[in-house]
């Protein structure tokens, strides 16, 4: 029997300059407004997605070197508020989600408790948070730079006071009775109290109760980011070789810790991030992969340029024909960030810097390690397949911006297959986002 899966889209470099730089830039979509993402979020609906999640970052970031590197190619920034989008998709859309990034550095519990519950009464429950722990923009808020577990302790007392605010309406205090004209009942509402290490503040909050929380979503790969997936999200969003060794192995280690927390493993979906590029045949994929096999410098000083941006750390003035040395990254940078870059290098000491840009440079056919992304749609929705049916993989998570022409490049020819061989779903669950989540 097929196993269904759940796709999304994530949104990856966010609400920013889509496409720039690409030669399907020229269509006169202005990312500015509205409507490009509105389109991108009818065509995900249409294709029978469970939502779409837009990354965020809250800063440019400081260093003259690397700032100009985030934004000359408008890699790292520009970014709008993804908040401010997220109206405008929802009401584009009847079923979709909508998960923009929340970074609690940026949002005080009860502004976060107050603006969330607006949005999830206003989407009818298509409300998610990516809860983010990246400290880079601390300064921006007058903070201090937390270490890596600190910061998401801060993110489970921010998220714990954001549910204290949501329940502090009692049963019954909503009236909104027409007989009697009463709308609440002022002795069900309680004055909770938050008194934590990072935030103290007094409830209740002024908005009505929820029928259900937004939907968390997390997506840190680290034992401490694990946990906290375990303890609070329904979604994690996963960065793993899409093998079904590898998937299998990072889904119960999810799973076992909703467990330990008490949970049922089955409340959380774990979804794999990817990016395929589909090809019309076996042929033009094995042309596509052998064309990236040798990159020139200019291929290989782009590929730098992209990760500095995301590293913060200037790898375009460095030596190419000695090994990086991990130092100039200091102590604040993503360790699975840089781990991505060293791909399947164990140490930096054991190449070139050239042979490591190489590696993310060239590509690899489907089914071939994290590198295989190329293929046809058939061999595609091999992959997916095999991936639900013997790693019982919850689903998957496309990325890539909401330009029409990556959107129909990546969806076209895999949705109608996905759906005949009932991967994908036809039709929507009635209900919120969770009931959608929780249909298969
Ligand atoms: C797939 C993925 C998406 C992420 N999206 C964002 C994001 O939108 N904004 C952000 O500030 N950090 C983002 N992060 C960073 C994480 O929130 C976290 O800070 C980082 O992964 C380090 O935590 P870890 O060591 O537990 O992985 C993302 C990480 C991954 C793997």
């Amino acid at each position: 029997m097929t196993k269904q899966q759940h796709f999304g889209w994530f949104l990856s470099r966010g609400f920013g300059p889509h496409g720039w730089a690409r030669p399907y830039y020229e269509w006169n979509y202005d990312w500015r407004r509205p409507g490009l993402y509105q389109e991108g979020a009818r065509t995900l609906e249409q294709a029978g997605f469970d939502f779409v999640l837009i990354e965020d970052a809250l800063s440019v970031g400081i260093s003259p070197a690397t700032l100009d590197l985030r934004v000359r190619k408008a890699y790292g920034g520009p970014k709008h508020d993804p908040w401010t989008l997220a109206p405008y998709l929802c009401a584009a859309t009847e079923h979709l989600g909508v998960i923009p990034t929340a970074n609690p550095a940026a949002w005080h519990p009860y502004t976060a408790a107050r603006q969330f519950a607006s949005l999830q009464h206003l989407s009818g429950g298509r409300l998610g948070l990516n809860v983010v722990t990246d400290v880079g923009s601390a300064h921006h808020f007058g903070q201090d730079r937390l270490s890596h577990d600190a910061a998401y302790d801060r993110a489970q007392e921010w998220l714990d006071a954001l549910r204290l605010l949501w329940r502090s309406w009692d049963d019954g205090a909503l009236i909104a009775d027409p007989e009697t004209q009463i709308y609440a009942d002022g002795t069900k509402i309680r004055a909770v109290e938050h008194r934590g290490a990072y935030w103290s503040f007094d409830g209740p909050l002024n908005a009505e109760p929820l029928s259900s929380d937004p939907v968390i979503a997390s997506p840190g790969g680290s034992p401490r980011g694990i946990r906290f997936a375990g303890q609070n999200s329904d979604i994690q969003l996963a960065l793993s070789n899409l093998d079904v060794e590898a998937v299998r192995a990072y889904r119960e280690r999810v799973r076992a810790n909703a467990l330990e927390h008490g949970r049922d493993p089955g409340a959380i979906k774990t979804m794999f991030v990817f990016k395929p590029i589909v090809a019309s045949s076996a042929e033009e994929a094995d042309r596509i992969v052998a064309a990236s096999a040798n990159p020139d410098d200019a291929a290989l000083l782009a590929v730098a340029e992209a990760w500095s941006s995301d590293l913060e750390t200037d790898l375009t003035t460095l030596d190419l024909d000695r090994p990086l040395d991990p130092a100039i990254f200091g102590e604040h940078v993503s360790q699975g960030t840089i781990k991505g870059l060293r791909g399947r290098f164990d140490s930096f000491a054991d190449a070139p810097f050239r042979e490591i840009l190489a590696g993310k440079a060239r590509l690899g056919r489907i089914g071939d390690g994290i590198s295989g992304t190329v293929g046809t749609a058939e061999e595609l929705a091999d992959l997916i397949q095999a991936l639900g049916d013997d790693a019982d993989n919850d689903g998957l998570i496309f990325s890539g911006d909401l330009h029409p022409v990556t959107l129909h490049r990546a969806l076209d020819e895999i949705v109608p297959i996905l759906r005949r061989r009932g991967i994908l779903r036809t039709e929507f669950a009635p209900g919120d986002l969770h009931a959608n989540l929780a249909s298969f």
